[in-house]
């Protein structure tokens, strides 16, 4: 008999590719828009139970179920918050029917309204985002991928003024000797510039994308619904971390970018012999960080609300990333759109990385497209 347990929400990110995941059919006969237009009269869609997460420190096991939310990232932005609020909060009654005794925000439902507050006040259970994980996992990322690639110097946030962006600026800034604050709006830079001062990093902020071209190390979290970062954007030898989802990257850079190396954020490993049942494109007993968070709480036994709304910490990301460490929970490898990096990847992109260094400019690659 389990008694731990869990429920975590996704949703489809690129409607027909993510609805033929769970029916094949119908992602094949309709079309993006007629998916995004039906979602709104979907109910929460039942996914699939999670077997044989384990903990490494005291041995409980976990039973979870996967429920997804049918709104697209598009559609919860388009609808009345209301709504959206009514849509995850009947996702998580399915997940109080089935017996879950901590939910888990995915992705978008984390980011839409209020960040989890109201959904947590409406149910009955406890609630988290997973933000927290997702923030240390991110900066864990970073580091190491500084390491491989050997250029701590400066950084940026993308996204800086955001929950998860805020607290990555504020650990990444003890780390690194400049760091480069990018948002749209000067005001909560401002204040972000002052919570990430008096530490290591001398502290600067732009409000445009090109604002990172100096940057040998960038962390990207916005909840942009397009692409934002793009290869003329990216200095030779970058590591880009992109946490976003839907990504903030475009594709284009994995075509042409030969000499920087994108990462996905978020991706752990979990401890025991886990089966999801169910694909949401990561490969076997990997998970995002965010659920990840989800099934440690329940492993410690923390049914409490955590990393609910947009005011995290750095003191709040350290602690979970204890609690995981402790559960056996870890960064996963890295990965980069969809497949793994493996270190010959990233002897050609360091090789390639000094080559262009030598006559490189922001624009260069743009040009030869016939952009600009
Ligand atoms: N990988 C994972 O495990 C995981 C887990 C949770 C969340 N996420 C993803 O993380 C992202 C951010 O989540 P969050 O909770 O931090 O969201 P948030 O608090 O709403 O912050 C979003 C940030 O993005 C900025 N932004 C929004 N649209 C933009 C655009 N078009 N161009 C440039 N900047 C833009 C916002 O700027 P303003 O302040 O000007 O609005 C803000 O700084 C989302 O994509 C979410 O899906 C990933």
């Amino acid at each position: 008999m389990i008694d731990d347990t869990f429920a975590f929400i996704i949703h489809p990110i690129n409607p027909r590719r993510d609805v033929s995941r769970k029916w094949p059919i119908v992602g094949k006969v309709l079309t993006e828009g007629q998916v995004n237009f039906l979602s709104a009269y979907f109910p929460p869609v039942y996914c699939s139970q999670i077997d044989g997460v384990r903990s490494e420190a005291n041995g409980r096991e976990l039973k979870g179920w996967f429920i997804a939310c049918p709104f697209t990232p598009r559609r919860m932005l388009e609808l009345p918050v209301s709504m959206v609020y009514d849509k995850i909060v009947a996702c998580g009654r399915m997940a109080e029917r089935l017996g879950a005794r901590m939910l888990g925000l995915g992705a978008y439902t984390s980011v839409v309204g209020d960040a989890g507050t109201t959904i947590a006040r409406r149910l009955d259970m406890p609630v988290t985002t997973g933000d927290s994980y997702t923030i240390a996992i991110a900066v864990e990322a970073v580091r190491k991928a500084a390491d491989v690639m050997g250029i701590p110097l400066t950084a940026a946030v993308v996204g800086a003024t955001g929950a998860i962006g805020s607290v990555c600026a504020q650990m990444l800034a003890d780390d690194v000797g400049e760091l480069i604050l990018v948002g749209r709006r000067t005001d909560t830079l401002n204040t972000m510039r002052e919570k990430c001062e008096n530490r290591r990093a001398i502290v600067r902020s732009g409000t445009t994308i090109d604002s990172i071209y100096n940057a040998d190390l960038v962390l990207t979290v916005t909840s942009a619904l397009e692409a934002i970062i793009h290869p003329q954007h990216l200095k030779p030898g970058a590591v880009v971390c992109d946490v976003a989802r839907p990504r903030d990257v475009s594709k284009q850079v994995a075509d042409l970018r030969d000499d920087v190396l994108v990462i996905e954020g978020g991706m752990v490993e979990v401890p025991g012999p886990v089966d999801f049942h169910f694909d949401f494109g990561f490969p076997p007993k990997m998970a995002f960080a965010c659920m990840a968070e989800t099934m440690a709480l329940a492993l410690e036994g923390r049914y409490e609300d955590y990393s609910v709304g947009k005011g995290l910490t750095v003191e709040q990301a350290r602690a979970i990333a204890a609690i995981c460490a402790r559960h056996g929970f870890k960064l996963g490898g890295f990965r980069s759109f969809e497949r793994a990096v493996t270190d010959e990847q990233i002897a050609r992109v360091r090789e390639q990385a000094q080559v262009n260094l030598r006559h490189w400019t922001p624009y260069a690659i743009a040009q030869a497209r016939g952009d600009l």
